[in-house]
Order: structure tokens, then sequence, then C-alpha cells
């Protein structure tokens, strides 16, 4: 199973970023901890990080030529108002879910807001670096 799993903007920083919310750990523990909880052969996890919403929307085309079979995606800010990504994950047709660490119906009311939420097969929220794993799960089992 190949995935692909996108983090958008200011996803580089937790870990140093608002610890209080996004915790202590940084992307790579949380990318390593996300590869030894995985179980069964044959998961291929492609991890992308990216500040611009040019290169998610690239990403996101990329996945249609590579073979991709499911996309995780956390956003960041994006999620609230990046109307080129939904339109990018709609076009690609590969099954993707979107993810949040922190749970953005309890925070600000601008967070409460996804425009991707309805292009995506599931929101996951509020969980940490739980909601990789759960959604690589529900990816699995489809
Ligand atoms: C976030 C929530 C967003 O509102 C915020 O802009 C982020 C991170 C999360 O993972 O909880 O950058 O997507």
């Amino acid at each position: 199973m190949k995935l692909l799993i996108i983090n958008g903007p200011n996803l580089n920083l937790i870990g140093r970023r608002e610890v209080d919310v996004y915790g202590k750990e940084n992307l790579d523990q949380i990318i390593n901890w996300v590869s030894d909880n995985i179980r069964g052969p044959n998961m291929d996890l492609i991890w992308f990080q990216s500040n611009s919403e040019g290169d998610i929307i690239d990403k996101l085309h990329w996945a249609m030529d590579n073979n991709i079979e499911g996309i995780i995606i956390n956003p960041g800010a994006y999620t609230h108002y990046s109307y080129a990504i939904r339109d990018a994950i709609s076009s690609i047709e590969i099954p993707t879910i979107e993810v949040h660490l922190s749970n953005i119906d309890e925070r600000e009311n601008f967070r409460k807001i996804s425009v991707v939420k309805d292009v995506c097969k599931k929101q996951i929220k509020g969980k940490g670096k739980e909601g990789y794993l759960e959604a690589i799960k529900i990816l699995c089992k489809r």
C-alpha cells in the first residue's frame, strides 16, 4: 500500500511551536513513531511537508501519476480557506483523509470551518500523532 502523507504550513515547527496545543514532539519524531507503529508488510509511506500552497497542490497532482492509493493531509491553516487545495483533492480522485493534531472545533471560530472536509473521506482531529495512524488504518481497510 502506497500512501502519501502531506503536512502543510508551519507543521515543520511543531515541537517548538505552541507546544501547549501541538505537543513537544517534532515532525521527525512523529514520522518515526508512526513508522514504528504501523503493522503489516508492504507499507510505503511518503511524507511531504511544505509551507507553500502551490507545492502542496503540485504534490497532490504528482500523486495521480505515481500509483498513490491513499492520501492523508493536514493542510494546516490552508484547511480553513484554500479552495485551490480543495479542488486539487477532488480533482485527483484518490481517497483522502484530513487530519489535525488539535481539535479545530474547540479553538477559534475561524478554525471550525474546513473547506476540504467535504472532499475528504473523513476528518480526524484532536488525537495528536495518533490521528495519522488512525487515518492509515482506515485507508488500508478500504
Ligand atoms: C492544525 C490546525 C490548524 O488550524 C492550524 O492552522 C495548524 C495545525 C492542526 O494540526 O491542529 O497549523 O491543522
